[in-house]
């Protein structure tokens, strides 16, 4: 493991009855690094941010998050000890996952006030402070069915920083949404990106991965075959697999 990383991931496998999606996955992630993921359908880029929160468990290897082991050489720690490590991440999911009975503010206090035992005054002055960010400080009363898919996913975000992340992972967020709204979604992941917050970012957004990813992890059946720059990873692709899935994402 890594001195310095924020997460350290080594030997990570994992297989879905005969299938084996995840074959001896490594990287580290460092504080304040936004990391993008890309790579071909079914690679298993998913199963890696879901291992990496505890929604899957790895058959072997080691995921050390701040410090302390979620699994070591495939031993999970108990149950208590994996939540409260899981709970210094926040994730977002292509498809929002909102509470649909309940308003945006009910969305945002909702663990904070169950989870953390927030006082709900605190956690309301939070949450003004957190749409304000996202830009939805007038949509607070709203159901999440009376916004858009943008600003649903806006809201995800918001709701995830309302339990103060170390690191937020996204699973694909703007992929069920038109081009305007992955622009509003796009530019709240890029104003955090530049508070620093630790992101992994699993994206089909090169424009996204090239500009404000620090490290781009590209992910194919074979493992992580390239961690590298942007620049290496757009510019001078080492990889035919690489230079082949650049190319059909641009023809799209
Ligand atoms: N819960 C599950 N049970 C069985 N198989 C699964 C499960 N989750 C994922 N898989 C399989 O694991 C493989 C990797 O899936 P995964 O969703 O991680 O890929 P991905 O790289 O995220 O793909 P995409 O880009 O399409 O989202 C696929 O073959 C998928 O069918
Ligand atoms: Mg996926």
């Amino acid at each position: 493991m890594v001195e310095g990383a924020v997460i350290s991931v080594r030997g990570l496998s994992k297989s879905f009855g005969k299938t084996k999606v995840l074959n001896n996955i490594n990287f580290d992630v460092y504080k304040g690094e936004t990391i993008a993921i890309i790579g071909p359908s079914g690679v298993g880029k998913s199963t890696m941010l879901r291992c990496l929160i505890n929604l899957e468990k790895a058959d072997a290897g080691s995921i050390l998050i701040d410090g302390e082991y979620l699994v070591r050489n495939g031993h999970y720690e108990n149950e208590r000890t994996c939540r409260k490590i899981c709970s210094q991440m926040g994730m977002v999911f292509q498809s929002f996952h909102l509470f649909p009975h309940l308003t945006v503010l009910d969305n945002l206090i909702y663990a904070p006030k169950y989870v953390n035992r927030e006082d709900e005054a605190s956690a309301k002055k939070r949450a003004d402070e957190i749409l304000r960010k996202v830009g939805l400080a007038d949509r607070k009363e709203s159901m999440p069915s009376q916004l858009s898919g943008g600003q649903q996913q806006r809201i995800a975000i918001a709701r995830a920083l309302m339990m103060n992340p170390e690191i937020l992972l996204f699973d694909e967020p703007t992929s069920s949404l038109d081009p305007l709204l992955k622009n509003e979604v796009l530019s709240v992941m890029r104003q955090l990106a530049e508070e620093k917050m630790t992101m992994l970012v699993v994206t089909h957004e090169m424009g996204f991965a090239k500009e404000v990813a620090d490290r781009v992890l590209f992910v194919s059946e074979d493992g992580i075959i390239a961690d590298d720059s942007p620049d290496k990873i757009f510019n001078l692709p080492s990889n035919p697999i690489i230079k082949e899935f650049i190319c059909s994402i641009k023809a799209v």
